[in-house]
């Protein structure tokens, strides 16, 4: 692949897109090698993926502006359609991720960052959905997840002014978990992927999709949809593991992924 690495070290996978010429904007190309990446991801061996960008200046800057200036109304929609698939693939994926965001987040970068589970970024870190700027609307997931995440109110402005804002106040509003050095942040997101690690990697994972799924429906079929996740986890030797751990006053526990 030309523009996005994967590596896998232990439990713990990395994905970084890699295009310095354009602060590592999001072309076609990076985009499906972002999707093959996702296809290769194995949640019988990693437990945790943090996703960031090489360099320190930019995580990613965007969608491709090139690219995207001479789309038609038909090609605007299959190409938010090709990014939404990649992204809501990334966002579902059966593994938590971390977003280490490095500098530049903006439009496709913050939505990138979104999709992930957890964000945590460096102080030099910038987001921003600029799209309104350029003429169009944030087609990547940003008009949906931004107000998720940061609520109505703050989504609004955020996206109608296409302002920037800085880690501090990324922090503020709660678009990032933690804001660290430049220097600490890639040892920062692995000591939280090997958190994360540690624990009961398909109770880890019914969680993830326990939460992602329970948001999009009421409350009475919310909880159904936890009552099913907690009893699958019955159903597995990890429980097991766990549960006797504790009764067996064992501060290690060897879970098995199963
Ligand atoms: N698309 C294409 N190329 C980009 C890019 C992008 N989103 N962002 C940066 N680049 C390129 C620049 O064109 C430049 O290339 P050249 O050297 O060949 O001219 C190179 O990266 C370096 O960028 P700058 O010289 O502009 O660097 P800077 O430090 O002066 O500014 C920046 C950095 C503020 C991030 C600026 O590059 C910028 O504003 N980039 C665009 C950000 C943006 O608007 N992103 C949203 C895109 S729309 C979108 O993402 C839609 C969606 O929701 C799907």
């Amino acid at each position: 692949m030309e523009f996005v690495k994967y590596e896998v070290d232990g439990n713990i996978a990395m994905m970084t897109i890699d295009r310095p010429k354009a602060l590592n904007a999001l072309n076609k190309q990076v985009l499906t090698e972002i999707n093959e990446v996702l296809d290769q991801v194995d949640p019988n061996t990693v437990r945790c993926m943090i996703v960031t960008g090489a360099g320190e200046k930019s995580f990613v800057a965007g969608a491709d502006i090139g690219e995207m200036s001479v789309l038609d109304r038909e090609g605007g929609v299959a190409w938010g359609k090709y990014g939404n698939d990649i992204f809501r693939k990334l966002e579902t994926l059966p593994v938590p991720t971390i977003a280490a965001i490095n500098g530049f987040a903006l439009g496709g970068g913050c939505e990138i960052a979104m999709s992930c589970d957890i964000r945590i970024c460096s102080d030099n870190a910038v987001f921003g959905q600029p799209e309104v700027g350029l003429g169009i609307t944030p087609g990547f997931g940003g008009t949906q997840r931004l107000a998720r995440i940061v609520g109505m109110g703050r989504a609004k402005e955020i996206i109608y002014t296409a302002s920037n804002i800085k880690a501090d106040e990324a922090y503020r509003i709660g678009l990032v978990n933690a804001v660290y050095p430049q220097a600490e942040l890639l040892d920062a997101a692995k000591k939280l992927a090997g958190k994360i690690a540690r624990n009961a990697p398909i109770a880890v994972r019914l969680s993830k999709k326990a939460i992602n799924d329970g948001l999009q429906v009421d409350m009475d079929q919310a909880i159904v949809i936890e009552e099913n996740a907690f009893g699958d986890c019955f159903a597995t030797e990890d429980q097991k593991e766990g549960m006797s751990a504790f009764l067996e006053k064992r501060k290690e526990k060897n879970f098995q992924n199963k």
